[in-house]
């Protein structure tokens, strides 16, 4: 079985399918798209054509290259013309009996030898296969949104599936330009499995209210170096498809990390959908519009003030010198003390102290260091009203507010590497902290070039908590057998458009790393959180002192 494809299918020209006739039109073949009535055909044509005019408009494709691909194309709302399709690849709603009924239709209709493809992301291939009269010819082939822009596509077989038919999709997805990953049928496939789970943690952190939408897409965007933050990614796939998912994973896995969440429920049944409703985590021009506009929750101009013009560094080491330079260099007035145990009376006139010893040297007797307790205690004696103290380290914020006796002015402040997209400094608050504190710390991070990301100071603050986390559930998914390290780092990769996989990423920062802080995370919940304990297979890597990637074994 499994002929060679040249002619396709597409059932359900929505923004899934029609991104799918795209891919396949531009890829050569000649393709047949299938709507239930003329009105969403002609909803299905217009995604087309407006995609080709952008495509013309941004002077990637000539007048006669848009010609050529539409004229591949033939929409239709009658499920017979499907006939000499080699592949019908349907991407209706996500209902098995739906999926059913077109698959029993399709069986009367197409060649024997021809493939039944699903582009469901949620709904299991297994099941939507088994009433079929030839459950060996049903495959997945799993796009992500958007469809033309995305490289993964995961060919999804089951245990029934003919190996000549995955093989023969797999190399039509390759021959498209497309990066295909063939897994197993399991829920949530590989590449939404590990993303749920991260978006669902996302979605707590704003649920509970610990960092705003614009921070939390802040902080994974540019201090995590994804293409987009989750808030806005949900609403580029629809928060009902994402609920769904979601349920569907949970239904599988039974892990807190993938329960349900109600703020995303109560967004869906209030209509809020993301881009295509007009308004999801954000507001947008209109249904369908790309372009973010301002709403009730867009920051005011008072969130940010130039409150911060002088700056004391505390501390002696390589952290603090770095900082004194950095701050210097972007203009503010800095006081250096290097002598943490000495007079801090030089602190007096600074709008904001910052405590940056080596983390060690505190502890050190004889060095000029000094006991971070004993060194908050004396600045919140030293420091002037209203001046903002914080510090570099991993201290809590809210033991230091309480040992300083400013509660209203003591944070935790985290720097992070810069990434593709920029820095992040975050700022940990605890739920006393001014909003006079907060707009002056914003103001003087940006000030140093960077993007200030605000939250409640719990273990992690936002990067970490999100991205080790996420790490440690790749790694958890590698332990269950799901798929290789190669296969999940190209899902991640070449479907979310992650600068690296989870392998990579864990390799890169170092698996001892991300140890460390995944155990903090689940010593923070007191052990009661087991979604977040450290994944036995990283804890070998760690021991074993074993890299998980090729590349990294060979450097
Ligand atoms: N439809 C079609 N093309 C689009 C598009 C859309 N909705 N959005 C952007 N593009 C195209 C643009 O036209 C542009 O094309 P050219 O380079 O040919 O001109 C290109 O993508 C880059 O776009 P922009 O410069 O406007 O924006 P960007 O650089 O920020 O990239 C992005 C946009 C490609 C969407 C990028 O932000 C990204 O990779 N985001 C992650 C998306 C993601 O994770 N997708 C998977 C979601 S999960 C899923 O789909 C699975 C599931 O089952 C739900």
């Amino acid at each position: 079985m499994a002929k060679q494809i040249r002619t396709v299918g597409v059932i359900g020209l929505g923004t899934m399918g029609a991104g799918i006739v795209e891919v396949f039109a531009r890829g050569g073949l000649t393709v047949i798209g299938v709507e239930s009535t003329e009105e969403f055909a002609d909803r299905g044509r217009g995604i087309l054509t407006r995609s080709m005019d952008r495509a013309v408009s941004r002077g990637k494709l000539d007048e006669a290259g848009r010609q050529e691909i539409l004229d591949r194309i033939t929409v239709t709302t009658e499920m017979g013309d499907l006939a000499p399709a080699d592949l019908v690849v349907e991407a209706v709603p996500e209902v098995l009996e739906l999926k059913h009924e077109v698959f029993g239709r399709l069986d009367g209709i197409v060649a024997e030898d021809a493939v039944l493809a699903s582009n469901t992301s949620s709904l299991s291939i297994t099941a939507i296969a088994a009433p079929t009269k030839h459950p060996e010819r049903v495959i997945g082939v799993h796009f992500f949104n958007p469809a033309p822009v995305m490289q993964l596509v995961e060919v999804i077989h089951t245990l029934r599936t003919d190996q000549a038919v995955t093989d023969a999709v797999r190399d039509l997805v390759t021959g498209l330009g497309k990066r295909p990953v063939v897994v197993g049928d399991r829920a949530g496939f590989v590449a939404n499995y590990l993303l749920f789970g991260y978006l669902n943690s996302a979605l707590t952190m704003v649920e509970h209210g610990h960092v705003s939408r614009e921070d939390l897409d802040t902080a994974m965007r540019v201090g995590a170096g994804l293409p987009m933050g989750p808030l806005t990614l949900m609403d580029l796939v629809g928060l009902d498809v994402c609920h769904h998912i979601g349920d569907v994973i949970y239904g599988h896995s039974r892990s807190p990390l993938h329960a349900p969440s109600s703020m995303l429920e109560r967004m869906v049944v209030s209509g809020r959908l993301g881009r295509k409703s007009g308004r999801g985590f954000y507001s947008y021009e209109g249904p369908g519009g790309r372009d973010v506009v301002a709403d009730e929750l867009t920051p005011g101009e008072d969130a940010e003030s130039a409150g911060i013009r002088t700056v004391a560094v505390v501390g002696d080491g390589t952290v603090a010198g770095e900082l004194v330079a950095r701050v210097e260099g972007a203009g503010y007035a800095v006081t250096h003390l290097t002598d943490a145990s000495g007079d801090l009376s030089g602190v007096a006139a600074a709008d904001l102290v910052i405590e940056a010893q080596e983390e060690d040297s505190a502890a050190e007797d004889g060095a000029a260091g000094r006991d971070v307790d004993e060194l908050f205690a004396a600045l919140g004696e030293a420091a002037r009203s209203g001046a903002v103290l914080a510090t570099v380290n991993t201290y809590s914020a809210v033991a230091l507010a309480a040992i300083s006796g400013r509660a209203e002015d003591t944070v935790v402040l985290r720097v992070h590497a810069p990434t593709g997209n920029g820095q992040v400094i975050e700022v940990g608050t605890t739920h006393t902290t001014s909003a006079a504190t907060v707009a002056a710390l914003r103001g003087f991070i940006r000030g140093l070039d960077a993007e200030p990301v605000v939250s409640r100071d719990r273990t992690g603050l936002v990067v970490d908590a999100l991205l080790m986390t996420y790490l440690n559930d790749a790694v958890r998914m590698l332990d269950e057998g799901y798929a290789t390290v190669e296969d999940i780092d190209t899902a991640i990769q070449f479907g979310l458009g992650y600068p690296m996989g989870p392998f990579a990423m864990i390799d890169h920062i170092g698996a001892d790393e991300v140890l460390a802080v995944t155990e903090e995370l689940f010593s923070g919940t007191g052990g009661f959180a087991q979604h977040l304990m450290p994944s036995p297979l990283l804890v070998e890597h760690v021991l074993l002192d074993r890299p998980f990637t090729q590349g990294a074994s060979d450097d």
